[in-house]
């Protein structure tokens, strides 16, 4: 690890961040009253329990307990080093952390491979479009595009190029540039020949994707071949910088677009994404070709309440979307599935029927996930022949069984019985008899693919008086400085009785010889143990009065102090037993005594 970064420099960094506006890239926040909440990224949940305090410059989950700091959140969210989420922040806030020179330069060297691997992608990328847009060598590339519909505003903002027709051209192009050729291999841009150790170029004579990192950092590029050439799309391999399970194409610049509608759009394809966007679809992202993971959902989940799936309507493409929404239902998304007619793809449709239709007629009448699902089941069956119809109503029913809502439930129901001409009631009570029979076998199976949430239970209730007495001193005694000595001084060498709250204060009252202001984010940062951290978190996130008069404190005092009067009435009594059963009546007469004189003092 590198040097210690000078304590000023960490206060500059915090003070010039705003907490609200980092998390705000993870989380999607709504202010209410003085603070913002949202759903915590930390652990599965559906309603929101994660708190954000711009005044106090800290987060809180009620769920999972979690909490800290602005440091703290980058380093958990992204599993960083304290210094690598200090030198993230100051690089946001233009503060220059005086690294010293050594320490610098080791760092330098670590990530200076990585630093490598994106620049030659920036360059590649800017070399790529100029290729296609500006020279005769990438004209019949850029004449297909036009060709397909892409336009020359798409074409620049998703920043397509095209890679020569040529072995050597981009090995040369960056060995010229003094990239070494083996971090080159390694980011995945050219290859090594087994037989004399040369290289080739990856990508010769395609249709240059780059693709993107959140932050707009080009890390990997996918290339169309012009013709029928094979693969159709030839990918950049798994590298440092590019990772396909955690990667969205076109996440960067949808962003700002599925924040502000609460709403993405899944496509299967690039060329569907591009053609989406043409159309005023601007929340539409795609994965690289694979199936979702749990990487992208949880990307998702931090920016989205809501996904339109939007595949092809071939019978991969439904498949397709069937298994992505089930992954996507269960992550808690309010879904909807758009569905395209006769087997064309989202490019294909913009294409034959324009911007608008496709605007309308396609996401503008996306089906509820229910309502996919009748369409779904409905393939390859003839409803004409009754065995066919008579299954395909069962799984339609074990499906509406799975609806937690009465009303929806019996909404669907009823377009089924009017579909099939079907007794209402003979269908609920189907139904019924369905739900039941799942339930008990759920009942038997073990529950092998639901994921159990941890959640720390909220105990609070049932902790002891002085538990909470405690917690309102330290809440005090982190507001304002004069009650933390004010506290120690009426504790008279007492010590408070929650372990954890004892370590707290002495943190605190360490913190306050050289702090003259409170200021909790530089306190959380200060403690630096995990556990204590969240609790000061969780204490700060309970509301108490700005004052705290006298009477007030001295009543939480009180029941501090009372409870290890009542620990020693208890061991006092237990030693009055014992004395008494040893006969030793004068002993028994005297812990009487003491032990009416303890229960005086409460
Ligand atoms: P166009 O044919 O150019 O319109 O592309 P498309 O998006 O319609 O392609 P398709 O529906 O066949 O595939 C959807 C996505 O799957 C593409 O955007 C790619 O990400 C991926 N994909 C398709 N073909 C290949 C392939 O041959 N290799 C790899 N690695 N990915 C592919
Ligand atoms: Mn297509």
């Amino acid at each position: 690890m590198a040097d210690r970064i000078a304590e000023e420099k960490i206060d500059q960094v915090r003070q010039a961040v705003d907490i609200v506006e980092i998390i705000g890239d993870y989380v999607q926040l709504k202010k209410q009253g003085r603070n913002y909440f949202g759903l915590c990224p930390f652990h599965g949940e559906n309603s929101p329990s994660f708190s954000v305090s711009p005044d106090k410059q800290i987060y809180h989950c009620f769920g999972c307990g979690a909490g800290g700091n602005v440091f703290s959140f980058l380093m958990d969210i992204e599993g960083i080093s304290f210094q690598e989420a200090a030198i993230k922040l100051a690089a946001k806030v233009n503060i220059d952390l005086d690294l010293n020179q050594a320490s610098v330069h080791k760092e330098r060297k670590a990530s200076k491979e990585i630093q490598a691997m994106q620049d030659a992608h920036e360059l590649l990328r800017k070399f790529y479009h100029h290729l296609l847009v500006n020279t005769k060598e990438g004209q019949h590339a850029l004449e297909y595009l036009l060709g397909r519909g892409f336009t020359h505003e798409s074409i620049d903002k998703f920043q397509i190029g095209y890679s020569l027709n040529s072995w050597d051209f981009v090995v040369k192009f960056l060995s010229k540039r003094d990239y070494p050729p083996e971090w080159m291999e390694k980011a995945g841009l050219i290859i090594k020949r087994e037989k004399d150790g040369t290289y080739f170029d990856r990508f010769r004579d395609r249709i240059m994707f780059p693709i993107f990192d959140r932050h707009g950092n080009t890390i990997a590029f996918s290339g169309r071949s012009l013709g029928a050439g094979e693969p159709k799309y030839l990918n950049s391999p798994e590298t440092a910088i590019f990772h396909k399970s955690k990667t969205l194409y076109n996440f960067h610049q949808a962003r700002a677009s599925i924040k502000k509608l609460h709403q993405a759009v899944l496509f299967e394809g690039f060329a569907d994404v591009i053609a989406a966007d043409r159309a005023g679809v601007e929340n539409g992202i795609a994965t690289m070709g694979t199936a979702l993971t749990d990487d992208h959902i949880a990307l998702l989940r931090q920016n989205a309440e809501s996904i339109t799936v939007c595949y092809d309507s071939d019978n991969a493409g439904i498949e397709a979307a069937f298994r992505a929404g089930n992954l996507l239902n269960e992550a808690g998304f309010q879904l909807k599935v758009a569905v395209m007619p006769d087997g064309l793809d989202p490019d294909e449709y913009i294409k034959l029927y324009g911007v608008e239709k496709f605007r309308n007629e396609v996401i503008g009448a996306s089906h509820t996930w229910m309502g996919f699902k009748f369409l779904y089941f409905r393939r390859g069956k003839n409803l004409h022949n009754e065995g066919d119809r008579l299954s395909y109503i069962e799984e339609i029913i074990k499906e509406i069984s799975k609806l937690s809502k009465a009303v929806e439930r019996d909404h669907y129901l009823r377009q089924l019985a009017s579909e099939f001409s079907l007794s209402l009631d003979a269908l609920k009570q189907q139904q019924k008899q369905i739900y039941f029979a799942e339930k008990k076998t759920a009942a038997g199976n073990s529950p092998v693919n639901r994921k159990p949430v941890i959640v720390q239970k909220q105990v609070s209730e049932l902790k002891p008086a002085y538990y909470k007495a405690e917690r309102c001193l330290i809440a005090h005694m982190l507001k304002d400085r004069d009650v933390a000595y004010k506290v120690q001084e009426l504790l008279q060498g007492s010590a408070f009785n929650f372990d954890e709250h004892q370590a707290i204060i002495t943190y605190l009252l360490g913190f306050y010889e050289d702090h003259l202001e409170p200021d909790t984010s530089a306190f959380l940062s200060y403690i630096q143990d995990e556990n204590l951290r969240r609790t000061v978190a969780d204490i700060e996130m309970m509301s108490i009065n700005d004052e705290v008069g006298n009477q007030e404190l001295t009543d939480y005092i009180k029941q501090v102090l009372n409870y290890k009067i009542r620990l020693k009435i208890k061991e006092k009594e237990a030693e009055q037993k014992e004395a008494e059963r040893q006969n030793d009546i004068q002993k028994a007469i005297r812990l009487a005594s003491e032990i009416l004189e303890l229960r005086r003092s409460l």
